[in-house]
Parts: C-alpha cells; structure tokens; sequence
C-alpha cells in the first residue's frame, strides 16, 4: 500500500494518543498470569497486540476485545501446550516476550512470525534462556524458535550484553511465571514497562539505580488479583504528531493522554534541547505509569548532539528525530544506535534512503547518523520506500508536510501494527494524506 502525503502550512487541533503498544502487550500476558477478570481500558487495537492476544488464547488464556474494551477473564483450564504454531505476526515484542512466558510456564510450542520478523535476531532471548534451563532451538539464532522442554532455574543472574527491554522482560515474564527469582544488571537503561507492572500487580520487584545503570531483582511473587488496567497513551505514537507540529509553518495541538514514562520520554528531553515549543500540562500516574498532556507548536528547531545514553530510551523514535532534525538548523549527530539495524527494517539504511529522496545531506555511520538540517521546504525526486516498516512509513509521511510537491511512501500498509488510526488522525489536524 502506498500513500501519499502532501505539503500542508498548519497542523492544527486537540488528539487523543492511542494506547501504548508495549503496556498493552504486557498487559495482556501479566494480565493472563493473575488469573482473574480484569477490563483493561485504552488497549491500542492494533495488529501487534491483537497478535500476542492470538498467542495468549492458544496457550489457554480467555482474553476477548468488546469494542474497545478487552476482558481478561479467569481462565477454566490451565495454560496448555499449543496444537500449532504460535504466529507473533511482525511484533518483535510479541514473540520474545511469549518466549519467556512459554518458557516459564513449561509448555512446548513453536513460535513464528511473518518475512521481517524471520529475519530477526532471537538468539538474544534463547541464548539466556538456555543458561536458565531450558532447551530451546532456533533456525542459526532465526526463528522459527521451537521451545522443547527443560525448566527455569531459581536465582539466575544476568548482566544485559545489549539494551534491550524485550530480552529484559522475556527473562523476567520467564521467572515469574515459573515461581522464581532473578537478578538482571542492566547497564544501559532500557524501557520499565514490565517491571512497573508487576509492581502494579503486588509482585516483588526491587529497582537500585547506580551510575552504572540498574540492578534489578525479582523476588518470588504471588500477585494479586486486580479488576481493571487503564493503558496510558503511547508516547512513540504521539511523536508523529508532535513533530508534524513542530516543523509545519503555523502549528498548535493539544496531545492527550501520553505516556511519559521516564524510559521513553527521551526525544521530549531531545527536542526541548533542539529549541522546541512543548508544554506538558496535567502530569499524572495511571496504573503505576506517568502520563499528561503535550501542548506543541510550531518551533524554530536547531541541531544538536545526542547523548549516547538517551540512545535506548529513544530508539523507536530515531527515524522520526531523523525527519526533525532535517528541518533543524545545523548539525544533529546521533551515534551508538546500531540497534537500529535489527528492528522492523534496517533503519540505519531506511532512513538514510528517505533523507536521500528528500535530499537532505546527511552522513550514515557504522551506528547512527549525522544529519546537516536546514529550514526549507525540500523538493523530493523519488518514492521512499518504508521497507514495510511502520515508523518509517510515518516518519516520511510527516516530512510530507515541509515538501514541496508531496512525498509517496511505499509500503505502509505495516502502519496497521502500531498506530492504525494514523491517517484519521493526521488528516483531522490538518495533514493531507490519501492513498
Ligand atoms: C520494546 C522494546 C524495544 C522497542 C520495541 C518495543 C518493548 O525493542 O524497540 O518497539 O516493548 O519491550 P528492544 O528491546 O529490541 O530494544
């Protein structure tokens, strides 16, 4: 599916973010853990978390949507083998967080996912999860990962080789739901959603932060029964928008709802340094996690360098960054970020693509990019393609707004695993995409 998307001068109005995709996720797997019935509110209805539903319900959960709300119920049998392959569909999320859970429950099953997920590293989940116990093969660290038997031992202890918070809450879903404890030393601090949930749950969860990261220790927990969830808005989402906003001539929206999570509010932190005009307004906590509303407009962006130690906390975010900083003024230098290699696409390579179309100078590194932004309306001399990836694919249709003649992004149909309201919800600010 390709869509393009036209030059607009203002990006005006009020949105509702939509719900976070990790916490829904999560959610529903801790949510199936407790056992009880829980209505869980503000669950973003997209393909990724509909996929590890799909999961859930063939290892035994109940989990059903009504309209938008999703009802975990008590489930009348316990957790099973599945008959067939488990499909995780393209959530990377998905299938390394079954993987643990599948793992702990000690259950056998095979997990697969669609071409980009294939091509994916798993061994970064198994190779742990071996040491713990378990017998688990994989097609040379590719999936399809056929989880075989083998138990998860007590008090493992592990320090994270990559940033990573699907290895981090794999390993953790994988103690929890086996009755153990571990102890994970993570030095670069990657996103907490899991362990703020369990500690939402009652479960006990111990968190010392140090100069060399986080040490964080589960001990072994019964947790309690809740009777609803509220998933705040996902902060990557709203990202879009935010930078729609800031680079479009004559912009004002009022973002509702967004997770503001520390670990995942680093291109905030970014862009506020790059000169931009945001406001937050009515923080507050929802079901352990921080949220409020963004007040953005249109700003006078300018380059900078990013520290190395946001890098994870702004991971997703990058190819977005990338779109912002080419309407900056000056030089934005982004490094340590080679994880972007293995994510949906190779995003090192899809975004330098699109900045080429756009004609945006830029230099691509071994782990980054260096991107030499200016404040002019570009001329774009050929489609971009997102590589069916869904950030790139958003990422591009923003910078839509500052070209001249309308930029086509080739295959964004993937925009259906995060964000599934994107084009209402752009066109309704005032952007102009159609297919
Ligand atoms: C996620 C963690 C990140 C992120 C992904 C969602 C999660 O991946 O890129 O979109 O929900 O834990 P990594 O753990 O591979 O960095």
């Amino acid at each position: 599916m390709n869509l393009t998307s036209n030059p607009v001068q203002e990006i005006f109005g009020d949105v509702k973010c939509p719900g976070d995709k990790s916490i829904s996720q999560r959610i529903l797997i801790i949510g199936s853990l407790l056992n009880c019935d829980i209505n869980v509110s503000g669950f973003l209805n997209a393909k990724d978390p509909l996929s590890t539903m799909a999961a859930l319900n063939q290892i035994g959960a109940s989990i059903n949507k009504d309209g938008d709300l999703v009802k975990i119920k008590k489930r009348s049998r316990p957790f099973n083998s599945p008959e067939s392959s488990i499909y995780l569909g393209n959530s990377g999320t998905g299938i390394r967080l079954m993987t643990g859970l599948i793992s702990g429950l000690n259950l056998k099953a095979t997990l697969i996912g669609d071409e980009s997920l294939s091509q994916r590293p798993m061994s970064r989940v198994v190779n742990p999860l071996v040491k713990m116990g378990k017998k688990i093969s994989t097609n040379d660290g590719k999936t399809p990962i056929k989880i075989k038997g083998g138990s998860i031992n007590d008090n493992f202890e592990y320090q994270m080789p990559i940033a990573s918070a699907q290895v981090k809450s794999s390993l953790i879903l994988a103690s929890l739901s086996s009755g153990n404890s571990i102890h994970i030393e993570e030095p670069k601090v990657t996103r907490d959603h899991t362990e703020k949930m369990i500690e939402y749950c009652g479960g006990k969860i111990d968190v010392q932060n140090s100069s060399e990261g986080k040490i964080i220790t589960l001990n072994k927990s019964n947790l309690a029964e809740i009777s609803s969830y509220e998933v705040v808005g996902d902060f990557s989402s709203a990202a879009f928008i935010i930078v729609a906003a800031l680079i479009s001539k004559k912009s004002k929206v009022l973002i509702k709802n967004v997770g503001l999570n520390a670990t995942r509010k680093g291109l905030l932190e970014v862009l506020l340094k790059m000169n931009a005009n945001i406001k937050i307004v009515n923080r507050r906590k929802t079901c352990n996690e921080t949220c409020g509303d963004l007040i953005v407009e249109s700003s006078a962006l300018e380059g900078i360098e990013v520290s190395d130690s946001i890098i994870p906390n702004i991971i997703d975010e990058i190819p977005i960054l990338s779109v912002a900083a080419s309407f900056a003024e000056g030089e934005t230098v982004i490094k340590n970020a080679s994880e972007l290699k293995v994510k949906e696409s190779d995003r090192l390579k899809a975004t330098s693509d699109g900045l080429e179309a756009m004609k945006i100078k830029h230099d691509i590194l071994d782990d980054g990019l260096i991107i030499y932004g200016q404040n002019n309306d570009v001329p774009v001399s050929k489609e971009i393609d997102s590589f069916g990836d869904h950030r790139i694919a958003m990422s591009f249709l923003v910078a839509g707004t500052r070209s001249k003649e309308g930029i086509i992004v080739k295959n964004c149909k993937n925009i259906e695993t995060s964000f599934p309201d994107f084009l209402n919800t752009m066109n309704a600010l005032g952007m102009k995409i159609h297919g």
